[in-house]
């Protein structure tokens, strides 16, 4: 049985089932998400490899050989059509992208696997949402439901706010008690949880609550699996944040009781929509990684939440590498060429704190050599990719500050350490390397008037992330360095 099985047989069904990684029905074998490619902006459909079973990355992969893909709809399995697709504007904020939507997620960010079969997640950044304005079957008013979200416990920040659940249907901020939805991460703007984060909480609408007051509840811990399983319930009264390592073992309650009393959450005023990634008034400031959830009628007995516990844990989730293409060697110098005809003299190299290509040979001044050489460095935001510090200023390393790379001095915050971990890929021409962004998985390495930035295959974000001569500008030659 799958978790919506389980969810049926206690008597309170999912109404919406949302997962890139995996059918949550046994008997499914419909639709898991959409994905579109930033060659033609064509799409195809993701599957499971057979019914209830693990999505079919394969298709994906084939699909989006040589070019960039993005999640454009994750499919809900209820049979509600509860879909989830690109999240409008709303009362916090615009979206980056077309007429004030939000990003997409890139089709890559989040790879994982299942029982060893591999999948990819959602890997949401700042500015990426989805919703689903017109939800059937959810909860509303003061209605009982259940949620349960797998969620990257190591994927996080203080922003507002990274949501799986019900939330308001115009995408503003209606008032307290207009929302139930999942929270995590270490915003602290409202409540928190015992010592520093990361904390599962309740997003119920201008308040994340760790327990039935606002501020600190040392009940609720700090979270550190690397595969977290994450409870939100509710029904007329009585409320419950629940949470466990998705790879083994049983959920703790870490909080299970009243309302609050500040006005408007007792009864609740529940709107129905869905979202994934943002607040109820697309407040964009999260970030997190989303591989399975579901919303359900009804407040789920703890003994089918163990029940659905145990099957993700079964699910045998596990890290997979971030990385493809020319292996990179920590301690090594590295030169990064350009492969843009008509620039293949010019290397990745910096004047000051501006990344750029400049033209380098052998017979450069040494200054300029020092300048167009890298050490490679463990990522310092994942270990698990690189980050590329300045050969001739040791302990500053190439980062991105607003979509441009520059080189800074290391002040090992978590910020600074997510802005300069970059994971290599498969050339997107297939020749040498495309370096992607850890924390911004849609945007890689490139150059543009020879300048560097992060830049994402196409939109109206930046001029640099212009669709014309995007695979080549991010496609670069690995050499050893020039010292
Ligand atoms: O409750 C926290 C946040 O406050 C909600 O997600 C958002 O709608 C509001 O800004
Ligand atoms: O480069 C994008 C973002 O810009 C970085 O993550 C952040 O540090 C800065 O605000
Ligand atoms: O960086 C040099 C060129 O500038 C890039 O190839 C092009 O995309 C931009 O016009």
């Amino acid at each position: 049985a799958g978790p919506c099985d389980l969810y049926s047989t206690g008597g309170t069904p999912c109404v919406a089932a949302h997962s890139t990684t995996r059918a949550l029905y046994s008997a499914y074998s419909g639709a898991l998400y959409q994905v579109k490619r930033g060659s033609d902006n064509s799409t195809t459909t993701i599957y499971p490899l057979s019914a209830g079973g693990v999505a079919n990355a394969a298709t994906q992969d084939t699909f989006c050989a040589s070019t960039t893909c993005l999640i454009s709809i994750i499919y809900d399995q209820s049979g509600r059509n509860n879909h989830l697709t690109q999240a409008p504007p709303g009362g916090a904020a615009s979206g980056p992208e077309a007429n004030g939507y939000d990003n997409l997620a890139s089709a890559i960010g989040a790879p994982v696997t299942l029982n060893g079969k591999k999948a990819y997640g959602v890997f949401i950044s700042p500015g990426t949402g989805y919703r689903n304005d017109k939800a059937s079957g959810t909860a509303t008013g003061d209605a009982a439901e259940g949620m349960y979200a797998v969620l990257d416990g190591t994927h996080y920040n203080d922003g507002c706010c990274f949501d799986y659940g019900n939330a308001e249907t115009n995408n503003k901020d209606t008032g307290n008690g207009h929302m139930e939805a999942i929270y995590y991460g270490t915003c602290s703007i409202w409540g928190k949880g015992a010592g520093s984060g990361p904390w599962v909480m309740a997003d119920l609408e201008n308040g994340l609550f760790s327990g039935q007051s606002a501020g600190t509840n040392t009940a609720d811990p700090s979270i550190s699996y690397r595969f977290v399983n994450t409870i939100v319930k509710g029904k007329a009264g009585t409320w419950a944040i629940r949470g466990a390592n998705a790879a083994s073992g049983s959920l703790s309650t870490y909080y299970s009781g009243a309302r609050p009393t500040a006005s408007g959450y007792n009864p609740m005023h529940k709107e129905g929509a869905i979202i994934l990634g943002i607040g109820g008034d697309n407040s964009i400031s999260g970030q997190g990684t989303f591989y399975e959830g579901v919303m359900t009628s009804g407040y789920p007995t703890d003994a089918t939440e163990a029940s659905v516990q145990a099957d993700v844990v079964a699910a045998g989730y596990a890290t997979t590498s971030l990385t493809s293409g020319t292996a990179l060697t920590v301690g090594s110098s590295i030169s990064l060429r350009a492969t843009t005809s008509g620039y293949t003299t010019r290397y990745v190299a910096h004047t000051g704190s501006t990344v750029n290509t400049q033209v380098v040979s052998s017979s450069s001044s040494t200054t300029l050599k020092q300048q167009a050489s890298w050490t490679v460095r463990t990522g310092l935001g994942n270990s698990a990719c690189f980050s590329f510090e300045s050969k001739d200023t040791s302990g500053s390393y190439i980062r991105h500050y607003n979509f441009a790379l520059t080189v800074a001095a290391s002040d090992g915050s978590k910020q600074f350490n997510e802005d300069s971990t970059f994971c290599p890929q498969t050339g997107l021409t297939d020749q040498g390397i495309s370096i992607r962004a850890w924390g911004y998985p849609t945007r890689f390495f490139r150059h543009y008037a020879n300048v560097m930035y992060i830049a994402t295959n196409g939109g109206p974000q930046f001029t640099w992330d212009a669709a014309s001569s995007f695979n080549d500008d991010a496609t670069f030659a690995v050499s050893t360095g020039f010292v």
